[in-house]
C-alpha cells in the first residue's frame, strides 16, 4: 500500500513510517513541523534505506495537499496523526484545539472523497473513556463529552464524525485507534520521543532526570485506591504501537471500527521509575507531589479485540521500554537538536 502520513514526522508518525516501509509498504507525509523535526524524517529514512516524499504544509490547506497527493498517486489510505496533544494547553486555548483537530479530520475526509482514497487510521487516545466506570476498558466501555479537557473532546468528536462519514461514504473503511500510554524509542537509539520544554508526560520527564537535565521526579499523588497508591497506566512501546498501525491498515473493514491499543499490564508511577532505573544503572530521584488536576487513578484496557481480528498484540515489556527510551535520551541528550 501507499499510504499518506499526516503529521507523519512526530513521535508517533515516525515510527510508524519506519514499520509501515519494513513491511513493505510505501509512506508519504505532510506534516507543518509544528511540533516535529526534519530530522526524524531524514533519520528514519537512513534507518529504512527508503524514501519518504515529505509537504511542509497544514494539512488543512486543501489545494497544497491535493497537489501533493496527486503527484503522488495513487494513495490507498491516510493515517492521521496531525494535531495537537498537549491536555493542558486545550484547557487554556481550546477554539485552537477544536480548530486544529477536528478541522483536519475534516480536510482529510475531504481529500479522501476528492482522491478516492477508501481508508483512513485516526490517533485517538484512551482519553475518551473518561473516568473508568469498570477496567479493564473495552471498546464499548462508556465514552463521552464530559471529559475534562477539550483535547479529549476532539478525539470524542473526531470519532463520530468518522462513523458519520463511514456510514455515509460507500467503501469507506475507517479505523479509530485508541492509544493507551505510548512510550519508548526505536531500538536503534537514533529515533525517539522529543517533547519541546519540559515534558508533561512521565516517561521523557523521568528519561530527562535520568540523564540528569532535571533534578527529579515529582510523583502526583501516592494516595490512590492502587497497589502502591501511585496512578496505574497502560504504557504501550511505541513499536508496537507502530505495528498496529500496520495490522489496522491491512484488515481495515468497509464502515468504521474502534481498537483499543494497549498492553493490558497495568504499571504504577513508582513501577515505571524503578523500570527507568534499571535500564539507565542509576538512581531516579523522586519526590511525592499532591495529585494532577483531572488524572484518573487508573487506566489500561484490554486489548483483545485486535489480537482476535487482526492477530496484533503488543510484545514489548516496560523494560524494553525504558531501555529503548534511555538509548535514545543517553544518545541524544537533546533530541534531535544534538550535535
Ligand atoms: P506529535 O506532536 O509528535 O505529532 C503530531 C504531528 O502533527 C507533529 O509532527 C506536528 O508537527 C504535526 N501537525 C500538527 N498540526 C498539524 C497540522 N495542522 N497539519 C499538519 N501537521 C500537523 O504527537 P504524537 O505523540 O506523535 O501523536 C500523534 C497523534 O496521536 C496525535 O493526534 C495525538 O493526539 C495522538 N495521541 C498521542 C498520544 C501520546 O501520548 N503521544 C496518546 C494518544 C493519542
Ligand atoms: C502518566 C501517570 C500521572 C507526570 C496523557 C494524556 C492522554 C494521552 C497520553 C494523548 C499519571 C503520573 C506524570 C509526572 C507523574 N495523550 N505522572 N509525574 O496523564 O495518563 O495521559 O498522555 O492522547 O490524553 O492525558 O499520561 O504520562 O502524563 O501520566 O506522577 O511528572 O504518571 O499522574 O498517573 P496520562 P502521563
Amino acid at each position: 500500500m501507499r499510504v499518506l502520513l499526516s503529521g507523519g514526522a512526530g513521535y508517533i508518525g515516525v515510527h510508524t513510517a519506519i514499520a509501515l516501509l519494513e513491511a513493505g509498504h510505501e509512506v508519504v507525509v505532510v506534516d507543518d513541523m509544528s511540533n516535529s523535526s526534519l530530522e526524524a524524517l531524514v533519520r528514519a529514512g537512513e534507518i529504512t534505506g527508503a524514501g519518504i516524499p515529505l509537504l511542509v504544509s497544514d494539512i488543512r490547506d486543501e489545494a497544497r495537499v491535493r497537489t501533493f497527493v496527486s503527484e503522488n498517486a495513487p494513495l490507498d489510505a491516510v493515517i492521521h496523526f496531525a494535531g495537537l496533544k498537549a491536555v493542558g494547553e486545550s484547557v487554556a486555548d481550546p477554539l485552537r484545539y477544536y480548530d486544529v483537530n477536528i478541522g483536519s479530520a475534516v480536510a482529510v475526509l475531504k481529500l479522501m472523497a476528492a482522491e478516492s482514497i477508501p481508508t483512513v487510521v485516526f490517533s485517538s487516545s484512551a482519553t475518551v473513556y473518561g473516568q473508568p466506570e469498570r477496567l479493564p476498558l473495552v471498546e464499548d466501555s462508556p465514552t463521552g463529552l464530559d471529559l475534562p479537557n477539550p483535547y479529549g473532546k476532539t478525539k470524542r468528536i473526531v470519532e463520530e464524525i468518522l462513523a458519520d462519514a463511514a456510514a455515509a461514504g460507500p467503501g469507506v473503511r475507517a479505523v479509530a485507534l485508541r492509544y493507551f500510554n505510548p512510550v519508548g524509542a526505536h531500538p536503534s537509539g537514533r529515533v525517539g520521543e522529543d517533547p519541546v520544554g519540559v515534558p508533561t508526560n512521565l516517561m521523557p520527564y523521568v528519561a530527562r532526570v535520568a540523564v540528569g537535565e532535571l533534578e527529579r521526579v515529582g510523583i502526583f499523588g501516592d494516595d490512590y485506591p492502587t497497589p502502591d497508591g501511585t496512578g496505574l497506566r497502560d504504557y504501550i512501546h511505541v513499536m508496537d504501537l507502530a505495528a498496529g498501525h500496520v495490522a489496522a491498515l491491512e484488515n481495515a473493514r468497509p464502515g468504521y471500527e474502534v481498537f483499543n491499543l494497549g498492553t493490558g499490564v497495568p504499571i504504577s508511577v513508582r513501577q515505571l521509575i524503578a523500570a527507568f532505573g534499571r535500564a539507565a544503572r542509576r538512581e531516579i530521584p523522586s519526590t511525592v507531589l499532591p495529585r494532577r488536576a483531572g488524572d484518573v487513578a487508573a487506566s489500561y484496557c484490554d486489548p483483545a479485540k485486535a489480537w482476535n481480528r487482526w492477530g496484533w498484540r503488543a510484545e514489548r515489556s516496560i523494560d524494553d521500554a525504558c531501555a529503548d527510551a534511555w538509548r535514545w535520551q543517553s544518545r541524544n541528550p537533546q533530541g534531535y537538536r544534538t550535535p
